[in-house]
């Protein structure tokens, strides 16, 4: 089974590349670019990875990104990240980045998408991995500085393929963010959000009517709305679940607990992802091994989430078929 799951054709349609930042990597940077962290060694920072909900990992998460000043070390990220992915056998990825968290800092839009995009690049010279990158709104942050943003990335707008919504979810409704969400579609841009991850139902729909989302990121909590769930299984609106990131930030006391098979018998299209690896303990292979234990599931439900995966994709029509 194990070699079987990790030889299994897999995408990623939810990790931030921020949350890909390994303690080493994070000491490195940090004394490359003379930034100070509140950490004397990467034993301290793990040490810190002990989270009771979104915000408290949150507060640890943007601490971290300070390191990142230049393109080359957001190409250095990211070449990490992508090798990883391919050693657990994924294939496509689709990547979320959030240039508020760098832009605040003083840092240029254009450092951080160059250096990720030439990543992108690269990877795929090198392995064949293929990489779509989605711009993410903070949430926490206004809805004019959201558009300022999408102002700011439009320069480099071959290098994105859509928008997302993240951060602090509880009391950030996504209506807020309609406004940017409907610009960045008449810019030909894909959209997501997350919503549901801690967060009402009532978010989900926000996503879906509001902000017009072809996923939702995380929708864990839209089995508490039997409405919800007949939409998302009769528009087979795709799930990018993250079941290490449920169970340490507390969503979940024991993946045991975890709903994922229970969303997937209800018919949904539920992918498995990593979020942010490098702070919950496991890449994408990872959270497949841990969901296939603690939930008891089947190679059939194992490849139909790998699968879905392709299915809900950003990929042309004849991509997804080399996979499908
Ligand atoms: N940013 C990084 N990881 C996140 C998550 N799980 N939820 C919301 N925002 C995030
Ligand atoms: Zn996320």
């Amino acid at each position: 089974m194990d070699q079987w799951l990790a030889a299994l054709p897999k995408t990623e349609l939810h990790v931030h590349i921020e949350g890909t930042l390994e303690p080493e990597l994070m000491f490195t940077l940090a004394r490359r670019n003379g930034v100070s962290l509140p950490w004397v060694d990467v034993e301290g920072v793990r040490a810190a990875y002990r989270f009771h909900n979104l915000q408290s990992f949150l507060d640890l998460y943007y601490a971290g990104a300070s390191v990142l000043q230049t393109e080359a070390d957001f190409f250095q990220l990211a070449m990490a990240y992508f090798r990883r992915a391919v050693a657990d056998g994924v294939k496509h990825c689709e990547v979320f980045f959030d240039p508020q968290t760098h832009i605040d800092r003083g840092i240029d839009i254009g450092t951080v998408i160059r250096g990720l995009a030439r990543a992108a690049e690269a990877i795929r010279a090198e392995s064949g991995l293929s990489v779509y990158y989605i711009l993410c709104f903070l949430r926490h942050l206004s809805a004019e500085s959201a558009m300022q943003t999408l102002l700011d990335a439009l320069p480099y707008r071959r290098h994105f393929v859509g928008v997302g919504l993240d951060s602090s979810e509880v009391g950030n409704p996504p209506e807020r963010f309609e406004t940017v969400f409907e610009q960045a579609r008449l810019e030909g841009l894909q959209r997501v959000a997350h919503a549901g991850e801690e967060g009402p139902p009532e978010y989900i729909w926000q996503a879906l009517d509001l902000l017009r989302v072809a996923r939702i990121d995380h929708g864990v909590r839209a089995e508490e709305d039997p409405q919800l769930m007949h939409r998302l299984q009769q528009e087979q609106i795709p799930l990018t679940v993250c079941p290490l990131s449920n169970l340490k930030l507390k969503g979940v006391d024991d993946l045991r607990q975890h709903n994922l098979k229970r969303l997937l018998d209800a018919g949904l299209c539920v992918t498995v992802n990593s979020d942010d690896p490098a702070y919950f303990d496991g890449y994408v292979l990872a959270n497949y091994r841990a969901v296939a234990a603690a939930l008891g599931l089947s190679r059939e439900n194992l490849y139909n989430i790998a699968r879905n995966g392709f299915v809900a994709s950003f990929l042309p029509e004849v991509e997804k078929a080399r996979w499908l």
